[in-house]
């Protein structure tokens, strides 16, 4: 017998595109081979996101493409956020889609690919009230050097804003021996990078008697040998703790960035969000940020045109940023999501006037990238190398502070290396440079 084909796409975030790298691992281990093209596939799955509406209409359009292609042979899976969001309703926009499974129940995926097979048209995995987090050891990573690692999954909190803890369900913390184990096993496989990921890895709590907090877990990655990188996201500022700081000045493996969402500049807006932080609460962990001993990046995201956001709340915003220099952030528009509670909130901000807080903000932010970049100048930073821009003749590479700096010098054939290289030039969101031989 052939094997059966599958295609896989993904969308959204790390925790999506890390659980498509176990998923994956799954079908292969069932006996499924991966293709390229959705065209090529028996099973067709998409991993989807939900966190603004843009993001939830792709998969709808994808499904739109391909509908003439389904029975004769071929099946199509709704995985992920917008999954878990609509259930059930998916079949009933599109009637061609037979599994739809939510980032809880991928445990019990082998199951559900059995009930496929059997010929079974509705197959759902939906459940939220899961103490399970989604390990296995069939994890197949999409990156040689650097893997990523979920050590808590879920959300409990509830801005208002935000979907993620109707779609990823109550938080759970992994056991902290279990994610030190398969650190180890990766540094053995000859992965350098390590990235711990969660919705708000802050509140890790290790559920076994030894009850490690996030500060500790991360010291002890840190520390395995063969690993010379440690990164984390996303922080929730309520729960970063100074030991954080401390635990990045006392092991350089631990890399010196920091990703710190705000979300918004105004306490009032804030409050709307639910975000259990003021301006100046967020900025005392910026404070103990700048003045730690190694040079942390800082970054953010930032919502514009929440319902009720005045002028004055946005200016606030802006002035953040030119408090906190920001070495980057993302910026999106409000969008209304369903089950959240801004949903129902008056004084909703028109369209235009949010595309134009955008635009400002993002106007804002390049000026300051760029001043901050230009200061890194002449400076020697160390690089993950992690592929070639043939066009460019360049190497692209990463430093610790998460900026992509690419460079030219260096020998050949050195993806995966580590090296200096001497920064030349600055744009708004990248580095040039040329390796320090
Ligand atoms: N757990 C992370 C955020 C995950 S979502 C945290 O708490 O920081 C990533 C980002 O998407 C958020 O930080 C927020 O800026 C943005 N976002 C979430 N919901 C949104 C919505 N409804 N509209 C616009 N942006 C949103
Ligand atoms: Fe969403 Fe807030 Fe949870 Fe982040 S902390 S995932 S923004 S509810
Ligand atoms: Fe999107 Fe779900 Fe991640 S909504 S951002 S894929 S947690």
């Amino acid at each position: 017998m052939t094997a059966k084909t599958f295609y896989l796409e993904t969308f959204g975030c790390q925790m999506n595109a890390h659980d498509s790298e176990k998923v994956v691992g799954t079908l292969l281990h069932q006996g499924y081979r991966q293709v390229d093209a959705p065209e090529a596939a028996e099973l067709v799955l998409y991993n989807t996101c939900s966190i603004r509406d843009k993001a939830e209409q792709k998969v709808f359009n994808r499904l739109q493409q391909f509908k003439r292609q389904a029975g004769k042979g071929k099946v199509f899976g709704v995985l992920g956020c917008v999954a878990q969001q609509e259930g059930e309703r998916i079949f009933e926009k599109a009637p061609h889609v037979s599994l739809v499974a939510g980032s809880a129940s991928y445990t019990k995926l082998p199951e559900m690919l059995v009930q496929l097979e059997a010929g079974n048209r509705r197959v759902t995995g939906l459940s939220l009230d899961t103490e399970e987090t989604f390990e296995t050891p069939f994890t197949r990573r999409d990156n040689p050097h650097r893997a990523y690692i979920t050590i808590i999954e879920g959300c409990d909190k509830s801005c208002a804003y935000c979907v993620v803890p109707f779609t990823r369900g109550p938080e759970r913390s992994r056991a902290g021996a279990g994610v030190i184990e398969e650190a180890r096993g990766l540094a053995a496989a000859g992965y350098t990078e390590i990235q711990l990921l969660g919705q708000n890895v802050n509140s890790y709590r290790d559920p076994s008697p030894t009850g490690w907090d996030f500060a500790t877990l991360l010291a002890r990655v840190g520390e395995i040998p063969g690993i010379r990188r440690v990164r984390f996201t996303t922080s929730h500022p309520r729960d970063f703790g100074k030991d954080i700081v401390d635990a990045i000045d006392a092991n350089p493996v631990l890399c010196n960035h920091v990703h710190l969402p705000v979300q918004s500049g105004s306490s009032s807006v804030l409050q709307l969000m639910d975000r259990s932080y003021t301006r100046d609460e967020y900025l005392r962990r910026i404070e103990w940020l700048k003045k730690a001993r190694r040079n942390i990046a800082i970054t953010t995201d930032i919502i514009v045109g929440f319902p009720g956001e005045t002028e004055a709340d946005f200016r606030q915003t802006l002035d953040l940023l030119d408090e906190v220099e920001y070495d980057s952030l993302f910026s999106f528009k409000y969008s209304p999501r369903p089950n959240t509670a801004a949903l129902a909130m008056g004084d909703q901000i028109p369209e235009a006037e949010k595309t134009l807080r955008l635009m400002i903000l993002v106007e804002k932010q390049r000026a300051i990238q760029i001043r901050r970049n230009s200061e890194l100048i002449g400076c020697v930073e160390e690089v993950l190398v992690e592929g070639r821009h043939e066009a460019l003749g360049q190497w692209i590479g990463r430093t610790a502070q998460n900026r992509t700096l690419n460079f030219t010098g260096g020998g050949e054939a050195l993806v995966g290396r580590y090296l200096p290289v001497r920064v030349t030039r600055a744009g708004p969101n990248s580095l040039v440079g040329e390796a320090v031989v």
